[in-house]
């Protein structure tokens, strides 16, 4: 150890122990640090608040777990078990990477200004979540069905949004507990499996209907009267009434040119004798 100098000890130590911890992931990146790559990547973020995830230290295992709003299972270990991102001010669509993520359980966007629709895969991006909360954003378009495919979710949060159409029927998610879709533009009824949920949680979509909303559901198809035939059928007696007078007028003139011209008319030489002269 004559020839080396503490600062070149250190740096030795740093260096072998970058290149055991490059062999504990795959491509020098866990799936877990390209999730939060994608999604910081994919979101606008006017505070600032992802200005902590800065990815240079990857030589180091769990420093990730430092950022703001990450939680892993253990502090040594890159694995995401949540991401709490609550009202940050964060815009964009449903961020992107969120599947790469393959030990979340818990994700929570609300409050922020996220848009557009959720992905139609949802339920395979976040297969183990068991806390969704997505409120006070946004969203629209309508709730994904594959949403009853996210078994182990005991929270689903998507009060305050814009999405529309139908609620979809979520019969499967048993241990959903906590479910809130109050204050969106939703239609329709409100399927069995989700009327235990309280009034409370479907307030604010003035076009849902059945219980445990008080309003009727009302038929989908209504009679219409048809005013149309009978206005084609005065418009036909009025062109009746003009070529009733057309044909009238025509008779008169007819006739009287025939009365004094018959010569004119009358082609057949041997009915001429009969032609009878009024005026001679
Ligand atoms: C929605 O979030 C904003 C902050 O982003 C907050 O000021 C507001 O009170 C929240 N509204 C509801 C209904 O939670
Ligand atoms: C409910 O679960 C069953 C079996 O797990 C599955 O076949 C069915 O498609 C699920 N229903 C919905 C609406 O996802
Ligand atoms: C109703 O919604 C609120 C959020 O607005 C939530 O905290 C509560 O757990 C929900 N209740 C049930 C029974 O789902």
């Amino acid at each position: 150890m004559q020839g080396y100098t503490k600062v070149q000890v250190v740096w030795l130590l740093l260096l072998m122990s970058s290149s055991s911890s490059w062999h504990s992931v795959h491509g020098g990146e866990s799936d877990d640090v390209q999730c939060l790559k994608d999604l910081k990547q994919s979101l606008v973020d006017p505070k600032g608040t992802l200005e902590s995830w800065v990815f240079t230290k990857h030589n180091i295992d769990g420093y990730i777990c430092e950022f703001t709003g990450v939680e892993c299972w253990h502090p040594d270990e890159s694995r995401v078990l949540g991401l709490s991102l609550g009202n940050q001010g964060l815009e964009g669509p449903f961020p992107r990477g969120v599947e790469l993520c393959g030990s979340m359980t818990t994700l929570d966007l609300s409050g922020n200004k996220l848009a557009g629709p959720l992905p139609e895969r949802i339920s395979d991006q976040l297969a183990y979540i068991t806390y969704l909360d997505l409120s006070n954003n946004s969203f629209s378009g309508e709730i994904p069905a594959g949403i009853a495919k996210m078994t182990y979710l005991n929270t689903l949060a998507l009060q305050h949004n814009q999405f529309d159409g139908r609620i979809p029927a979520l019969g499967n998610l048993s241990r959903l507990v906590s479910f809130s879709v109050a204050e969106n533009s939703l239609s329709g009824p409100v399927p069995d499996s989700l009327q235990r949920f309280p009034l409370a949680n479907f307030t604010g979509n003035p076009r849902l209907c059945g219980p445990p909303i008080g309003k009727k559901c009302k038929k989908r198809f209504r009679l219409r009267i048809h005013v149309r035939p009978i206005r084609i059928h005065l418009r036909l007696r009025r062109i009746n009434d003009a070529s009733c007078i057309g044909a009238a007028a025509g008779f008169v003139v007819g006739f009287v040119v025939a009365f004094y011209f018959p010569h004119r008319f009358l082609f057949c030489r041997r009915l001429r004798p009969y032609i009878f002269h009024v005026c001679e």
